[in-house]
C-alpha cells in the first residue's frame, strides 16, 4: 500500500478532525501518501480529492466538525456510483481507503470492499454511541460533556421559576447520551428507547417527587424514545395531569455535535487513527477500530453493522435510584 484516502461520512463528531490528522501524520510516518477525500461518498464519485501532508493538519486537533467536510451520499447507495467511485480511486492510484463515520457509512465501505475487493478500514464517528465493537464512539464524550453543561444551565431557569423541563437530546434509537447525561445532571427521571415505562408511571413518579418537596425537575428524553416521540405532546399530557408546575420543553439539536473535542476523545481519534492505518498497511481489511477494555481492538464491519449496542444496565439501575 502506497497511497491511503481518508474520509469523513454521516453526520459529523467532534473528533473527526484529530482522526483526520492521525490518519495523515500515520501515513507520513511511514512513508506512505495520503489523500483527503471531500464530502464523504460524493466527494469520491467526483474524485475531490487533495494530497495531504502532515503539515496540512496542523491546529485541527482541537477543532469541531470535519476539515474534509461530510455528506449522506444517495448515489453510493447505487451499484453505478460505486463504479464511479471505484474508477477515480483506480486513476488517483490510491489502495486503500480509510471511512471515519457510523454505521451507514460503514454499510457502503462494506459493500464496497466486497464489490471490488478494495482495502477499507473505519473509525467509528458519532455521537450516538450506537456501534458494536467500540465501548466509545468518537464524539460521544465531547456530546455528553456538552450536554450536561446545557442541564446545568436549563436546570438554573427550572429551579428559579419552578418549572418542570422536558430536554430532548440526539441519540437516534439508542438512549446512550439520555441515560449518561440524565445522572450526570440530576435528571428526576429519563426516557430512552431501551426502557418503556409508560406515560402512566411517568406522570405518578413526577406528582410523587412533587409531593416529596421538589420544586422543580428535569426529564431527559432520548430522541428515539416511544413516549418521548412527539414531545409536545408528552408536555401537554404531563401538563394535563399533574398541578404545581410550570412545563416547557427544551429540544437541544445540533448543538449537541458541535464544538472542540474533548480530551478523552482527542486521544481516541489519534489512537484509532494509528490503528486504522497500520492495520491497512498489515493487510487488514473490511474491519473497524475500537476501544475495547482500554486496548485498540478490530472488530469485523459486519459484526459492527448488524451488532445492537446494549444500555449499560448498572447506569439503568444507578439513575433509578438517583431519583428516588
Ligand atoms: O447520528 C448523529 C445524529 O446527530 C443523531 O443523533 C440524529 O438523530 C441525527 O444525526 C440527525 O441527523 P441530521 O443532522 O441529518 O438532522
Amino acid at each position: 500500500i502506497k497511497k491511503i484516502g481518508v474520509l469523513t461520512s454521516g453526520g459529523d463528531s467532534p473528533g473527526m478532525n484529530a482522526a483526520i490528522r492521525s490518519v495523515v501524520r500515520t501515513c507520513a510516518y511511514h512513508n506512505v501518501e495520503c489523500v483527503g477525500i471531500y464530502r464523504g461518498y460524493e466527494g469520491l464519485i467526483e474524485g475531490d480529492f487533495q494530497l495531504l501532508d502532515a503539515r496540512s493538519v496542523r491546529g485541527i486537533i482541537n477543532k469541531g466538525g470535519t476539515m474534509l467536510k461530510s455528506a449522506r451520499s444517495k448515489e453510493f447507495r447505487e451499484k453505478e456510483g460505486r463504479q464511479k467511485a471505484f474508477r477515480k480511486l483506480s486513476e488517483a492510484s490510491i489502495d486503500a481507503l480509510v471511512i471515519i463515520g457510523g454505521d451507514g457509512s460503514f454499510t457502503g465501505a462494506m459493500i464496497f470492499n466486497e464489490e471490488f475487493d478494495f482495502p477499507v478500514i473505519g473509525i467509528p464517528g458519532t455521537i450516538d454511541n450506537d456501534i458494536v465493537g467500540t465501548s466509545n464512539t468518537l464524539g460521544f464524550d465531547t456530546a455528553l460533556n456538552t450536554v450536561v453543561d446545557a442541564i446545568d444551565k436549563i436546570r438554573d431557569t427550572a429551579s428559579s421559576h419552578n418549572r418542570l423541563f422536558f430536554v430532548e437530546v440526539m441519540g437516534r434509537d439508542v438512549g446512550h447520551i439520555a441515560l449518561n447525561v440524565g445522572i450526570a445532571g440530576g435528571a428526576e427521571e429519563i426516557l430512552i428507547p431501551e426502557e418503556d415505562l409508560g406515560l402512566d408511571r411517568l406522570v405518578e413518579s413526577l406528582n410523587r417527587s412533587r409531593k416529596s418537596g421538589k420544586t422543580s425537575s428535569i426529564v431527559v428524553v432520548a430522541e428515539g424514545d416511544k413516549i418521548g416521540k412527539n414531545i409536545f405532546e408528552l408536555k401537554d399530557y404531563v401538563d394535563q395531569n399533574m398541578e404545581g408546575y410550570d412545563v416547557r420543553v427544551s429540544v437541544l439539536g445540533h448543538m449537541q455535535r458541535g464544538g472542540p473535542p474533548s480530551c478523552f476523545d482527542r486521544v481516541l481519534a489519534s489512537r484509532m487513527g494509528v490503528k486504522a492505518v497500520e492495520s491497512l498497511l498489515e493487510g487488514k481489511t473490511n474491519y473497524m477500530v475500537g476501544l475495547m477494555n482500554g486496548a485498540m481492538e478490530l472488530t469485523p464491519l459486519e459484526m459492527a453493522i448488524k451488532g445492537k449496542t446494549k444500555i449499560n444496565l448498572e447506569l439503568l439501575r444507578v439513575s433509578d435510584i438517583m431519583s428516588t
